[in-house]
C-alpha cells in the first residue's frame, strides 16, 4: 500500500487555454479513503485520470508512495479503477470477468482462482462466480466491477462515480458497503462523485473541486463546520445552507429588523472592498424559533413544510425587502423545525441564529472570516 501526491498537477487539455486542473496540491494517507467532489466539469475525473495515466500531466508531479509516477505508464502504476460504465464481458463468466486482469498479466492458473474465490467472498458473490453477468442484478455487477480492482490487489484504487447506475436504494446500501470494505482491505482509494451526501459518508477526507480549483480539503466534520470559503458552504450540506449578503452596522450583520452580532476579530478582517457588508450563512439546524418581537430575530413567511418523520423544514421567504438571501439553487430560507410543531403555509415565524453557530465570509473573495 501507498500514500498518494499531487505537487503542482497540472492538466491543460488541447485547443483550451484554461487547466481543467490548475496546480493540484493534495496528498493522501497510506491507506485512507478520500473523496473527491464538485459539481459536473470541476477536473475530478481528469484529476483521477491523471493518477491513473490515462491523461498526461502538463505541470507538476504525481507521485505513488514515493516513487514519482508522472510519466509512468498506466499498467506499470499498480493501481485498479472502478468506472461508472464498468462494461462487464457479457460472454464470460462472473469468475472470468473477475479474474481476467489476472490472466493477461499471466498470473498462474490456480492462483487465480484462489485470489477470486477470496474476493467473491468478501463481496458475496461466491454463488454467481458460474454465471454470466446478464443473469446478474444492478448491485450484483456493481460488484462484479469490484471484484475486479480487488483481485488485483493494487496499491490504490482509483473510483469514479461508481455507484451512479444504481438506483437511489442500492446506491444507499452499497455505498455503506464499499465504505467497509474499502477500510477492510485498508487500501488507499481515491474516490470521485459530485454528490455531497455521497462524500460526507463515505470519505475519511473530503477534497472539494470547482473551475479545477481545490477549494478545501477536510474531514466531513470540518468541512460542515468550518467551510473554508462560500462555495464550500453552499456545497457541502443538504438541505444547503442559507447564505446572505448583510450591511454591516454598529458591529452586527443587519437586514432589516433583524441583526446578528459579529465578533470584533471579524470585523477587523474586513477590508474597502467589501464595501461594508459581509456574507452571512447559517445551517437550516442553526435556526431557534423565537417569539414575536423578539431582539434580532427574523421574520420568515412559510412557504411551504417538508415533514421527513424525524425532522421538518420550513421554506419560506424572509420579510425584510432589503435582503438577499437563499440556499443553495432556492432563493428561500430553509429553516429546521420541531416536526412536533408545525406551523402551516402562510403563518410567519420568528426565528433566530444560534449564537456563534453563523459563518461570516468576505464578500469580495468569499473566504472565511469567521474562525
Ligand atoms: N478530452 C478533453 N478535451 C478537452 N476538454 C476536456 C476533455 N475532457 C474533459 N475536458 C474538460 O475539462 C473539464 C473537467 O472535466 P472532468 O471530466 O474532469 O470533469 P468532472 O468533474 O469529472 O465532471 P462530471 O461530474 O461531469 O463527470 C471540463 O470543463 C471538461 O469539459
Ligand atoms: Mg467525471
Amino acid at each position: 500500500m501507498a500514500s498518494v501526491t499531487y505537487d503542482h498537477a497540472t492538466r491543460v487539455y488541447p485547443g483550451t487555454e484554461r487547466p481543467a486542473v490548475d496546480q493540484l496540491n493534495l496528498q493522501v494517507e497510506d491507506g485512507e479513503f478520500l473523496v473527491l467532489v464538485g459539481p459536473s466539469g470541476c477536473g475530478k475525473s481528469t484529476s483521477l485520470r491523471m493518477l491513473a495515466g490515462l491523461e498526461d500531466v502538463n505541470g507538476g508531479h504525481i507521485y505513488i508512495g514515493d516513487r514519482d509516477v508522472t510519466d509512468v505508464q498506466p499498467k506499470d502504476r499498480d493501481i485498479a479503477m472502478v468506472f461508472q460504465n464498468y462494461a462487464l464481458y457479457p460472454h464470460m463468466s462472473v469468475a472470468d470477468n473477475m479474474g481476467f486482469a489476472l490472466k493477461i498479466a499471466g498470473t498462474p492458473k490456480a492462483e487465480i482462482r484462489q485470489r477470486v474465490e477470496e474476493a467473491a467472498k468478501i463481496l458475496d458473490l461466491t454463488e454467481y462466480l458460474d454465471r454470466k453477468p446478464k443473469a446478474l442484478s444492478g448491485g450484483q455487477r456493481q460488484r462484479v466491477a469490484m471484484g475486479r480492482a480487488i483481485v488485483r490487489q493494487p496499491q490504490v484504487f482509483l473510483m469514479d462515480e461508481p455507484l451512479s447506475n444504481l438506483d437511489a436504494k442500492l446506491r444507499v446500501q452499497t455505498r455503506t458497503q464499499i465504505a467497509s470494505l474499502q477500510r477492510r482491505l485498508g487500501v488507499t482509494t481515491v474516490y470521485v462523485t459530485h454528490d455531497q451526501t455521497e462524500a460526507l459518508t463515505m470519505g475519511d477526507r473530503i477534497a472539494v473541486l470547482k473551475d479545477g480549483l481545490l477549494q478545501q480539503v477536510g474531514t466531513p466534520r470540518e468541512m460542515y463546520d468550518t467551510p473554508a470559503n462560500t462555495f464550500v458552504a453552499g456545497f457541502i450540506g443538504s438541505p444547503a445552507m442559507n447564505i446572505g449578503t448583510f450591511e454591516v452596522k454598529d458591529g452586527k450583520a443587519v437586514v432589516g429588523h433583524a441583526a446578528v452580532p459579529l465578533e470584533r476579530d471579524v470585523i477587523g478582517q474586513l477590508t474597502d472592498a467589501d464595501g461594508g457588508k459581509v456574507v452571512v450563512g447559517f445551517r437550516p439546524e442553526s435556526l431557534d424559533i423565537a417569539h414575536d418581537g423578539a431582539q434580532d430575530a427574523f421574520q420568515v413567511k412559510v412557504n411551504l413544510v417538508e415533514e421527513l418523520g424525524s425532522d421538518a423544514f420550513v421554506y419560506g421567504e424572509l420579510q425584510s425587502s432589503d435582503a438577499d438571501l437563499h440556499s443553495g439553487s432556492s432563493d428561500q430560507v430553509i429553516v429546521r423545525i420541531d416536526p412536533r410543531e408545525v406551523p402551516m403555509k402562510g403563518d410567519t415565524i420568528h426565528v433566530t441564529i444560534k449564537q456563534g453557530a453563523e459563518h461570516v465570509f468576505s464578500p469580495a473573495t468569499g473566504a472565511r472570516l469567521s474562525s
